[in-house]
């Protein structure tokens, strides 16, 4: 499976050498315009990248709940994350070939834009599933040794450099990511201390600790 997304990114790495590919040269437009255009227009415009734009919006706000909000993601973290897709350190199906079309100096300019965008609020559907999660968020879950989320994440999920942010992030996306990281699928955090706690939760807790943070503001008004 590893391979599967090895053999798109070593394509576009060959297009790359002749000419460049249709996605690398609106990169490279876009950063060329990045340069010289404050970050408000560019958040209002199209963005650094449209490649990335296409699935997380022009402002790191993605509107599909598969696809991570990067908006308000500490620079550190972003950067973090698209080295490990670019070595399948952390493997997946999309973000590999993604990771693959960009360059390691790519990486910083991006890791900046998206985290200086403005996150949107996230979609609370089911308060009393909240509720739950908010108990978990806040203490653990005693039976099962699951330490408090808001040890690491903070108590409103504003995250770290180490430490993600989770506020107003889509519920899909962190249930999947806390399956992956309890099946072995994502295991690039290190000393695997995201690993352990996802380990030890069932699927009702996820869905109810990521109701919870959905409605978290993580700093914001
Ligand atoms: C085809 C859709 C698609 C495109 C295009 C895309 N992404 Fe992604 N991105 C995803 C999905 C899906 C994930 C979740 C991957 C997983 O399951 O681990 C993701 C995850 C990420 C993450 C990890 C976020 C987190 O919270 O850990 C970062 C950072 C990221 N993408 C940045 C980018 C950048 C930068 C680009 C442009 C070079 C880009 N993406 C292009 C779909 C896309
Ligand atoms: C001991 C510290 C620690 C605790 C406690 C912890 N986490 Fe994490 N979590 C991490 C680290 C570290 C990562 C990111 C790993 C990496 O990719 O670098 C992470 C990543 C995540 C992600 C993926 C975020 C993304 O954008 O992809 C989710 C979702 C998450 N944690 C949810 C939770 C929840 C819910 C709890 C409580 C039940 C929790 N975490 C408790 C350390 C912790």
């Amino acid at each position: 499976m590893i391979r599967t997304g090895r053999a798109p990114a070593s394509r576009s790495g060959r297009r790359r050498a002749g000419h460049p590919s249709k996605p690398a040269l609106f990169l490279m437009l876009g950063l060329l315009a990045s340069a010289s255009m404050p970050l408000a227009a560019q958040a209002q415009g199209t963005g650094p990248n449209p490649l990335c734009a296409a699935c997380h919006n022009p402002d790191g706000n993605s509107t599909i709940p598969e696809n991570p909000k990067l908006a308000g993601l500490d620079a550190e973290y972003i950067a973090k994350q698209l080295a490990d897709f670019r070595k399948h350190k952390r493997v997946s199906e999309t973000m590999g070939p993604m990771a693959g079309q960009i360059t390691e100096a790519d990486i910083d300019v991006l890791a900046a834009y998206y985290s200086e965008q403005k996150p949107t609020p996230g979609v609370v559907t089911d308060p009393k599933l909240a509720a739950q999660g908010q108990v978990i968020y806040d203490e653990g879950i005693v039976g099962s040794a699951v330490p408090a989320c808001s040890g690491c994440h903070n108590e409103d999920g504003s995250g770290t450099a180490k430490y993600p942010r989770l506020a107003g992030q889509h519920t899909a996306y962190m249930v999947q990511q806390m399956k992956n990281f309890k099946n072995g699928v994502r295991n690039n955090d290190i000393r695997e201390v995201m690993s352990a706690v996802a380990k030890r939760m069932t699927e009702q807790e996820m869905k109810a600790v990521a109701e919870y943070i959905a409605g978290l503001k993580g700093g914001n008004p």
